[in-house]
């Protein structure tokens, strides 16, 4: 059977080389980010490039409507009239209702995010709330929202983009990832027992728009530290298929992590704080 891949913040930095990695296996796509011009446009160049069903689905994921039509997608494809309605793979559902005869998804990509630049007190809370909400909350409903489909076929993959940050003190971005590293490492065996696999990536630093986007200055982090982003999803998709919860892209961060296990917390949160 084709996948059918739902990546979230499928059009920049580490989810489109998600969604072009998955397209280039054959992999059916569902893609999802706020900004509906780069949408459609990565849309039409994996359908070009891959011959491969694409649809989009625009939706900011920190507002109650545009999650409700991610969650939608997910919980359709199993039901008898999706089985057995018409239609093809490349619709976009922007303006609601999930494309009719889409087949169910087999794979979640949880990847959309930001950073806030500055550290926790600092921020207005409801800042802090919304980062909190796309890092724990969303990644948690679509995860839950996929396994109610997963679970009875038996068969699926949920991926989470954490982060290296997720093993260090590295204020509330360190924390959020930790708690979906903590969740994927729970889920992966308890579902795993039922042929759903759960895995956190977590890389180090990323060449993509993310640092750009935040504000923050990439210019004091080493450049043996940034690790380009095909390599990061090449690293995450072996792991997965090997069924590892975690997964930590390169030598170099398997390292670094190892030794920030053991390390004082001073001094790895003085090494991490601009980490990400
Ligand atoms: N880059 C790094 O160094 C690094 C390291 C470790 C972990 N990570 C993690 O990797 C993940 C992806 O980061 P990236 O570096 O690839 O970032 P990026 O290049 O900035 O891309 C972010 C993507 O998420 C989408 N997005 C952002 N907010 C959204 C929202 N509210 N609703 C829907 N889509 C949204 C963006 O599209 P729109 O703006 O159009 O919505 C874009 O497609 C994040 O979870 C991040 O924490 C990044």
């Amino acid at each position: 059977m084709t996948e059918t891949v739902l990546i979230t913040g499928a059009t920049a930095g580490i989810g489109a080389e998600f969604a072009r990695q998955y397209a280039a296996r054959g992999c059916d796509l569902v893609l999802v980010a706020r900004a509906s011009g780069p949408l459609e446009e990565t849309a039409r160049a994996l359908r070009a490039r891959w011959r491969v069903g694409v649809e989009t689905i625009s939706a900011d994921l920190l507002d109650d409507d545009g999650l409700e039509r991610v969650l939608a997608r997910l919980r359709t494809g199993d039901r008898p009239e999706d089985r057995h309605a018409p239609g093809g793979t490349d619709g976009s559902t922007a303006a609601g209702e999930p494309a009719a005869g889409a087949a169910p998804v087999t794979v979640l990509v949880n990847n959309a995010g930001y950073g806030l630049v500055r550290p926790f007190a600092d921020n207005e809370l409801d800042d802090e709330l919304r980062h909190l909400r796309i890092h724990v909350e969303v990644p948690l409903a679509l995860s839950h929202a996929a396994l109610q489909s997963m679970r009875p076929r038996r068969s699926g993959t949920i991926i989470t983009v954490a982060s290296v940050a997720g093993f260090t003190p590295r204020g509330t971005y360190g924390a959020a990832k930790a708690a979906m590293i903590s969740f994927s490492r729970w889920a992966n065996l308890t579902y795993g027992r039922e042929g759903v696999r759960v895995t956190a990536v977590c890389p180090g630093f990323v060449h993509t728009e993310f640092h750009q986007r935040m504000g923050a200055d990439k210019t004091g982090v080493p450049g043996f530290l940034w690790l380009d982003a095909g390599l990061v999803v090449r690293e995450a998709l072996h792991d997965t298929a090997a069924g590892k919860a975690v997964c930590i892209p390169s030598v170099r961060y398997k390292v670094i992590t190892a030794l920030a296990r053991v390390a004082p917390s001073s001094l790895v949160a003085r090494l991490a704080r601009r980490g990400r």
